[in-house]
């Protein structure tokens, strides 16, 4: 048996190990199983593929592949063991920009090796998958950095209105075709350097041009175009299993992105053309009034004396790491004989299923943690809401409000219920960047603070 066969029956069952994680991971109660075929499946890939490309006579260049694999390990060991759930998907980000810098080297790295062809059909092919990855490759890798800034807030989240941009965006998209038919007959080193910066600009622009509460469609788009990406580098390497695994999870990233846009109300082509058909609505600069407040002990009075409460929680309750005390006051709420459920927002936070996880993590009983669309209708029968943390989520503009860069969002309708108490340290907006009209209800009284401080103060007054 060769090291070549060895190497490809590897690449078979690391293959089906990653459809098993994908599998897996599509379930809660199997996804730490999922995780670890993943591990195994991409253990066995690094192997195979060292076999596959090392050359046991030449020491220098096992040296090297053995350096740079550990130093690729210790950082991501070291990454992936500090991160805060709350920094998952600018870390996500993160590395698909790398997968995306990746297939532009690659690209380049093809070009170089074989920079002119003779033009027979087949090494034309080629030339055409240089290009494509490389396109691919560079809108993946500037896309990635932009999400990862305005993940991160090293940037605003308010969408860049360049005037003309759909046509910026069909422009780069129709010189990229031209471009490629012109480099497959011949190729020379001036469209490498075109295409190299119009795909990075291009990603750029896209990417900028999508709203703040767009971006949890944008990270799964990214997830899709760096599995594509890596199928591009596949085929310039030559290497099956980089293809396979490039188009599941470029398959599947595309899947995902598909069905955040349904339950989020928007447009798949819409998003993935970088907020196409979506105009500037000029900023919100509605004079909406003033704002009530209330101390944490009133709202304990509340709360006293309320039937039913349903809590909404968002982004500043996994910041302020409130979810054991909220844990706490529902328990004790509940002892008195007060309905409690919780209402979450498919989007809420940082990560799909973020909310879910904390309240997990503090013991919050299952039955009681219901869906946005379990719980929309039951708000105008509700004594008390508190909105812990929560934003654009519980943002009435987004369905009152055509012109408001979220409209169309199916939020939680908070603001139907007899007296709303939100929980926030500021009036600032939400991280699409976009006034709440919420907070200037006749119903609603802001609690200012650390979220979990107010609720520990709450308790302390029941
Ligand atoms: P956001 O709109 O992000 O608002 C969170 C609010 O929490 C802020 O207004 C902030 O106000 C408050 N806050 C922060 N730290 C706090 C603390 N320590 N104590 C009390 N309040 C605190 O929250 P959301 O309603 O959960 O909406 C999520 C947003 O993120 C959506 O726009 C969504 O599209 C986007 N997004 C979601 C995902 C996924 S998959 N879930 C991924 C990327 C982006 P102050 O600063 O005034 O305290």
């Amino acid at each position: 048996m060769t090291a070549f066969s060895v190497a490809t029956a590897a690449y078979i069952v690391a293959a089906l190990l990653f459809i098993l994680s994908l599998a897996g991971l599509s379930k809660h109660e199997s996804a730490r199983q999922g995780v670890t075929y993943g591990i195994a499946g991409m253990a066995i890939a690094l192997l195979a593929t060292f076999i596959l490309v090392v050359d046991v006579s030449d020491t220098l260049g096992i040296v090297l592949l053995l350096v740079a694999m550990a130093i690729g390990a210790t950082i991501g060991l070291i990454r992936a063991s500090k991160v805060e759930m709350t920094g998952m998907p600018e870390l996500i980000a993160l590395l698909h920009s790398f997968v995306g810098l990746a297939a532009v080297l690659v690209g380049w790295n093809g070009y170089l090796q074989h920079p002119v062809y003779a033009l027979e059909s087949l090494e034309r092919i080629h030339s055409a998958e240089v290009f494509i990855g490389i396109f691919i490759g560079g809108v993946t890798f500037t896309g990635s950095i932009v999400a990862f800034l305005k993940l991160s807030a090293r940037i605003k989240s308010a969408p860049l209105m360049l005037p003309g941009k759909n046509y910026l965006n069909i422009g780069a998209l129709v010189a990229f075709v031209a471009l490629t038919i012109w480099f497959v007959a011949s190729p020379n080193i001036w469209l490498m350097i075109i295409v190299t910066l119009i795909s990075l600009a291009l990603g750029w622009h896209l990417v900028a041009s999508i709203g703040g509460g767009d971006m949890p469609v944008v990270v799964s788009m990214l997830n899709s175009y760096s599995g594509w990406a890596a199928a591009a580098a596949g085929f310039l390497l030559s290497n099956d299993l980089l293809i396979v695994t490039g188009a599941l999870v470029g398959s599947s990233g595309a899947y995902l992105s598909y069905i955040m846009c349904k339950a989020m109300n928007r447009s798949f082509i819409s998003v993935i053309a970088g907020g196409f058909g979506i105009e500037a609505s000029g900023g919100d600069d509605t004079d909406y009034g003033e704002h009530r407040e209330i101390v944490a002990e009133d709202t304990a009075e509340l709360l006293k004396n309320a039937s039913s409460v349903i809590i909404t929680p968002g982004y500043g309750m996994a910041v302020a790491q409130a979810q054991y005390p909220v844990a706490d006051l529902v328990r004790k709420l509940r002892e008195r004989g007060v309905e409690v459920r919780f209402g979450i927002h498919p989007v809420a936070g940082r990560l799909p299923g973020h909310m879910n996880v904390l309240l997990a993590e503090a013991k919050v009983p299952y039955d009681i943690v219901l869906e946005m669309d379990e719980v929309n209708d039951d708000f105008a029968d509700t004594s008390v809401v508190l909105v812990i943390g929560a934003n654009d989520t519980v943002n009435p503009a987004a369905s009152e409000d055509p012109t408001s860069p979220i409209a169309g969002m199916p939020v939680l309708h908070v603001w139907e219920a007899e007296n709303v108490i939100v929980f926030k340290r500021s009036m600032a907006a939400g991280y699409a960047g976009v006034q709440n009209p919420l907070f200037f209800r006749e119903n609603t009284q802001m609690l200012f603070g650390d979220a979990k401080e107010r609720v520990e103060d709450i308790i302390r007054a029941l």
